[in-house]
Formats: C-alpha cells, sequence, structure tokens
C-alpha cells in the first residue's frame, strides 16, 4: 500500500461511481463547462459505451457501483426521439446485466440532464422501464443561477423539477465565482425555495479548464460561501456532514469515466487537451489520480490535521490549478471548521 492509500485508507467511499459521457451534444452552453456541445460525436452509438463499462466492471473490487449517466444533454428536444429512449433502456439493461454478470450487491443509474426539455413521457418511460428491470433508477439535476438560464429556460427547469420531484435523486449547485458572489447576496432564488421544501442540495467544486479565469474562486470566496451556507443553509452537502458526522469519507469519489468516443479515465476529462493541461500544476494523469491527491496531503499536511477525520478534504483537481489566488496561509477547510467549532455547531 503506498503513502496515498495509506492515509486515505479508512476515507474511500464504499460505492464505486461512474461517470458516463456518451455524448457533448447540448441545447445549453454554460460558460464553466468544458464540453463541445455542436459536437454530435457518440449519439447514434450509445450502446458501444457498455464495452468500456464492461472493462472497468473486470476489474471492479467494490461491491456497490452507481452509474451517472449523462452528456451533454441526454434528453434535449433536438435529438431525444423514440430511437434514443430506446437506446438509453436497452443501455440500463445491459448495465443491469453486468451488474448480475459481475456479482455487484447494488447498481443504480442516475440520468444526469438540465431539465431544460419538454419531452417528459419519454423520461418517464425510461425511469418506468428501469426500475421494472430492477434497476434503481433517479434524476439528477443542476441549478446554476448565474450562466445556465436564460428566463424561458428557468421557468421550464422549475416546472420539471416540480413535475419530477419525487424522481429527483438531488441537486448540485456548482461554486463558481458568479454563482458564490450571488448566494452571497443572500437572494430567496429557486435555490432558497427547494431547500426549504426539503430537497437534497449539494454544492460541486467547480473544476478549472483553460477558461477557469473568470470561474475559479479564491480560497476567501470559498470560505465565504462555506460560512455563509453554515449560516442559513447548514444541510447543504457537504456542510451537513461537516457539522454532523464524527468521521467523512473523502468528498472526491475518484469517478471512473467514460468519454463520449469511448475513452476510458479517472476525472481528468477536463485535461485532455495541451491546454487544459498546461493550467494544471501536477502532470495529470488519465487512469491515476495518485499524483494530485499526494500533492494535496502534502501540501496541507491533512494527515496531522486535528480534523481530519471528519473533513472530505476537497476537489483535487481545483487544488491543483495552477492560478489559484490563495490569500490566506492556512487551509480554508481548517479555517471552516474552526467557524463550525467556534459557533458551537459541534
Ligand atoms: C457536464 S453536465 C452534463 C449533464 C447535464 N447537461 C447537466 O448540466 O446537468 C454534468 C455536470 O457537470 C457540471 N459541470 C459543468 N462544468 C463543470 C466544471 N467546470 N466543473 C465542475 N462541474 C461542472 C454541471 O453543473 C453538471 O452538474
Ligand atoms: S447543461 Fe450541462 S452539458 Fe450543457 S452546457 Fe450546461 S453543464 Fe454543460
Ligand atoms: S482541514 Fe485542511 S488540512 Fe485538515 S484534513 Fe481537511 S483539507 Fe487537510
Amino acid at each position: 500500500m503506498d503513502l496515498v492509500d495509506f492515509i486515505l485508507r479508512d476515507k474511500r467511499d464504499k460505492q464505486q461511481e461512474y461517470t458516463i459521457h456518451l455524448f457533448e451534444f447540448c441545447n445549453l452552453s454554460c460558460p464553466f463547462c468544458w464540453q463541445d456541445h455542436d459536437n454530435i460525436v457518440g449519439i447514434d452509438t450509445v450502446l458501444d459505451k457498455l464495452e468500456s463499462i464492461e472493462k472497468f466492471f473486470q476489474k471492479e473490487m467494490r461491491k456497490h457501483v452507481v452509474l451517472n449517466i449523462m452528456g451533454g444533454e441526454i434528453f434535449a428536444d433536438e435529438i431525444f426521439d423514440e430511437k434514443l429512449k430506446n437506446d438509453y433502456i436497452s443501455l440500463a439493461q445491459g448495465i443491469t446485466d453486468l451488474g448480475k454478470k459481475y456479482k455487484f450487491e447494488s447498481i443504480g443509474i442516475n440520468w444526469v440532464t438540465n431539465l431544460v426539455i419538454s419531452k417528459r413521457d419519454y423520461v418517464r418511460d425510461l425511469l418506468k422501464a428501469c426500475r421494472d428491470m430492477g434497476c434503481k433508477s433517479k434524476l439528477v439535476t443542476s441549478y446554476d443561477p448565474r450562466g445556465r438560464f436564460n428566463k424561458p429556460n428557468l421557468e421550464i427547469f422549475k416546472e420539471n423539477v416540480y413535475d419530477f420531484w419525487d424522481d429527483l435523486e438531488g441537486i448540485g449547485v456548482l461554486l463558481t465565482k458568479s454563482n458564490i458572489k450571488y448566494w452571497l447576496s443572500d437572494p430567496k432564488d429557486f435555490m432558497h425555495e427547494l431547500y426549504h421544501k426539503g430537497v437534497k442540495v449539494y454544492a460541486d467544486y467547480y473544476m478549472p479548464d483553460c477558461q477557469a479565469e473568470r470561474s475559479m474562486p479564491t480560497d476567501k470566496e470559498h470560505y465565504d460561501i462555506f460560512t455563509h451556507f453554515i449560516d442559513k443553509y447548514p444541510k447543504i452537502e457537504p456542510i451537513r456532514s461537516w457539522i454532523e458526522n464524527e468521521r467523512n469519507v473523502v468528498s472526491c469519489r475518484s469517478s471512473k469515466l467514460v468519454l463520449e468516443d469511448g475513452t476510458m479515465c479517472l476525472c481528468g476529462n477536463l485535461v485532455q487537451e495541451p491546454r487544459d493541461k498546461a493550467m494544471y500544476k501536477t502532470d495529470i494523469q488519465k487512469a491515476n489520480n495518485k499524483p494530485i491527491e499526494k500533492a494535496f496531503l502534502e501540501k496541507y499536511n491533512c494527515s496531522t490535521c486535528e480534523y481530519f477525520h471528519r473533513c472530505t478534504l476537497g476537489c483535487f483537481m481545483a487544488h491543483d490549478y495552477k492560478y489559484a489566488e490563495e490569500v490566506f496561509d492556512e487551509c480554508v477547510y481548517k479555517m471552516t471548521h474552526r467557524y463550525i467549532e467556534n459557533k458551537g455547531l459541534r
């Protein structure tokens, strides 16, 4: 066992996450997203992904797996038709069969969508077909107050959130610079509404690419939004876990990825291109997260930290960004754990 594995031995999730990018085509063009939304590669070869998925499963050591299946936008009106729906159902059947073949104890499929869509019956057919084949299947979506929606799209999104209320696994909110700035003004926005209706909201770390300058938050902005969430939205993950749990696993789920062209990798999807790779201090490797994990653990000296057990650490990719603006001389998570203690929340 190498040093990184040794330090993180009790901090890995029992469930292995897979992220399957069927294609990159999308009906939106969020400015923080690294994909090429006009690229139609993969739309007519959805089932080919089963080959890469099986190659991953052959070596899978964990017994619980969940697959996040996404595009681009898998339910985009421009492309979502009867054939594509049937391909998704066959894909889900193929995955379920592979789950049995490799004797996983649990297997779930999340369909990741921007919910700016109108073919709702097809989505319902898909979810029903998955459940009929015994596969736990949900929808996952994202809300970004800045950059994602125009006015009509936001209305479509809101309507669909309520329409698929019981099918939603949760709503992700991305910690980009402009989203953070917006939430710090304490708006009573859609996230506020959903949070108070009990929806599971979780904050995702922004992963930098070559356009990161406008979206990558500073450590001070991260601290400001964490403390704001602690004060106003303490049930947002991972804030809730930091407050309530004595021990937490790392938030990086070392997702195993299949890209639109069948490429298999770990979360290096953003940094395949030389211009993106140039944004990082460490040599980012396609199928090995160890160098970025090691760089993080060494930079903050996590193994000696008093908060190590309850900390989820940060996104290893984000902290490897060469141009990160860091004004604090200590770890932002450490400062946040201390803030929680000083507030008497633990
Ligand atoms: C690429 S999208 C595809 C699925 C769907 N179109 C959607 O937006 O939910 C999947 C997830 O990636 C997130 N995402 C996009 N750009 C990102 C970035 N630079 N860093 C981290 N997450 C990002 C989105 O917010 C979304 O939750
Ligand atoms: S909706 Fe999803 S895939 Fe499309 S641009 Fe936005 S984050 Fe990227
Ligand atoms: S608080 Fe900072 S130094 Fe401590 S374990 Fe978490 S990331 Fe590492």
